[in-house]
């Protein structure tokens, strides 16, 4: 599975051009891109990159690739990503590396968002092979999942006693639909509406291109 990883972020960074400011995006899948992204840095590519995690900004450092803040680099021209989930429409389920609210704030400030996964990734409906991650303020958490859990799922602090903090400072809950998500359009909306939601892991319309890494090979699709 690793090497195909590998394959779809290679494949990915052969839309980097010379001159343009990238996204860094976070995971095992992500990382494999960054590594790519060094090597062209390496070759004497002109990139200014802007991470979306700490974890990738302390592999970017090391790799020797410039960095920026999203301030300073404005609108980004293409941002390399992983997914956990993709469905038919191109809509994401990501987050369970625990850095979507970064991820989220860089894909919205960039012109093509490119996802990279695995063909394990592909789901008919999102929420059947994960949970859906969702970031809420620590200030009373525990309403904030009743409130979630009147949506009709199942809520799970991740890492439980000892709750994982985001490098926002904030927890994650995982959102575990029986059934799947229905409609994730409806239930943006309902988890934008909930008080101590900061961000959830829905990804909708925003992948341009989505790159997939198959025993067959590799596929690009793309949104019109
Ligand atoms: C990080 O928060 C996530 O959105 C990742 O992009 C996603 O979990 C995919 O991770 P892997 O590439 O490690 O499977």
């Amino acid at each position: 599975m690793s090497e195909r990883k590998r394959l779809a972020a290679e494949r990915a960074v052969e839309f980097v051009q010379d001159g343009m400011k990238v996204g860094l995006g976070t995971g095992s899948t992500a990382a494999f891109a960054i590594d790519a992204i060094g090597r062209l840095v390496k070759d004497g590519y002109d990139l200014l990159a802007v991470p979306t995690s700490v974890i990738s900004e302390r592999q970017a450092r090391e790799l020797g690739i410039p960095l920026a803040t999203l301030e300073e680099a404005g609108t980004l021209d293409i941002t390399i990503d992983g997914a956990d989930e993709v469905d038919g429409n191109l809509d994401l389920i990501k987050g369970m590396g625990g850095a979507l609210l970064r991820e989220k704030i860089v894909a919205y400030s960039t012109r093509q968002e490119i996802i990279i996964v695995d063909d394990s990734k592909l789901v008919h409906e999102l929420g059947t092979k994960f949970p859906l991650p969702v970031e809420v303020v620590q200030f009373s958490h525990g309403r904030t999942r009743m409130f979630m859990e009147e949506l009709g799922c199942k809520a799970e602090l991740r890492g439980g006693a000892a709750p994982f903090v985001t490098d926002n400072g904030n927890f994650i809950y995982h959102l575990h639909f029986e059934h799947g998500i229905r409609d994730p359009y409806e239930l943006q909306r309902k988890l934008d509406d909930i008080p101590g939601v900061v961000e959830m892991g829905l990804f909708l319309k925003m992948a341009k291109k989505v790159i997939v890494a198959s025993e067959q090979g590799i596929r690009v699709m793309e949104r019109v």
